[in-house]
């Protein structure tokens, strides 16, 4: 994936149009999967090593060249925005540690944190629809707060491109297996113009609807939680009646735009996407980052190798 990524460091595309600059993070959400941890902590604040989910998401905006972060958030959920904050108390007290002050100090300087409420979790577009008067009328990003990919396998980058060429909705999609549909957003596609081929694996696409029995998906192309989006979805998402799970889905809002003419493209996403919305998604990306780590990988593998040969975990045979 990498070899196709745009260059984040040039701010306008071919086309002269100005990439998007601002992400909004949708954290509102009670994660009810996850409790009774997540009754006092947000799912977004579970750390995956000794990150929170939510820092990795941030640090993929930052990573793509955006630097100011919405974050909509819900009742309960204010320490997710005393992460990034300072901490000058705890400055002080690491003065002679620089790693950990290093590590402290990075999520004050990420980027400029933002956040708005939503008094009512009546689904993502109905979330989205918070970002409003922070963004304007200028294309943006959205990154849902429970998945990231590796930040060796960026896709934003990519995806910015594709919006400031095409100035319409830029999605990405990734592979499921046809009983997973149900879960996610799911799209028909058809070849893109030959132009855009210079970005990566690209598609057009011909509808989208949001969690469809296998019988009645359209592809096994999901939605990843990644969105570049114009502006005008905003008045779409006022348009949008609730729709699967009685809630304002953004994919409805999207599908709207579509049927009046704005281009919608994704890009296929093949590289590592890792899902902390459900408890055995949050164990894999858990397993896979301390895995890949510098400084704990080679003992935490050599572990995991023994564990899972052992009897402890149920034998290597069952
Ligand atoms: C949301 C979107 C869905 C998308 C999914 C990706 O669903 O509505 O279209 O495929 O994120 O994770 P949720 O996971 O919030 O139910």
């Amino acid at each position: 994936m990498s070899e196709h990524s745009a260059n984040p460091s040039s701010a306008t595309a071919a086309s002269g149009r100005p990439r998007a600059v601002k992400a909004v993070i949708p954290a509102a959400g009670l994660a009810t999967r996850f409790l009774p941890a997540t009754k006092a902590v947000p799912k977004e604040l579970l750390p995956v090593v000794d990150r929170p989910v939510l820092q990795y998401i941030v640090e993929e905006a930052t990573q793509a060249g955006i630097g100011d972060v919405l974050l909509i958030t819900g009742r309960g959920k204010t320490s997710m925005v005393d992460h990034f904050d300072r901490r000058p108390d705890l400055e002080e007290r690491l003065a002679k540690k620089p790693e950990l002050l290093a590590a402290v100090k990075r999520t004050e300087e990420l980027a400029a944190i933002y956040t708005c409420r939503q008094p009512e979790q009546l689904g993502l577009g109905h979330a989205v629809g918070f970002a409003e008067s922070h963004v304007g009328d200028a294309p943006f990003a959205v990154l849902l707060g429970d998945e990231f990919v590796k930040p060796a396998e960026p896709l934003l980058p990519a995806m910015l491109e594709l919006q400031a060429r095409t100035g319409g909705v830029v999605l990405a999609f990734f592979e499921v297996d046809a009983a997973e549909t149900s879960r996610y957003g799911i799209a028909s596609v058809e070849p893109a113009e030959a132009e855009l081929s210079d970005i990566g694996e690209v598609v057009r696409v011909t509808g989208m609807v949001e969690k469809p029995k296998p019988e009645d998906a359209p592809s096994n192309l999901a939605v990843l939680g990644r969105y570049v989006l114009p502006g005008t979805i905003f008045d779409a998402i006022r348009r949008t009646e609730p729709g699967s799970g009685g809630e304002i889905q953004l994919t409805d809002a999207m599908e709207l735009l579509r049927n009046e003419g704005t281009p919608v493209h994704a890009i296929v996403y093949r590289g590592t996407r890792y899902d902390t919305g459900m408890p055995l998604g949050y164990l894999q990306t858990v397993v896979q980052i301390a895995s890949e780590r510098d400084d704990l990988g080679a003992e935490f593998r050599k572990w995991l190798a023994e564990f899972v040969n052992s009897d402890a975990s149920g034998g290597p045979n069952t």
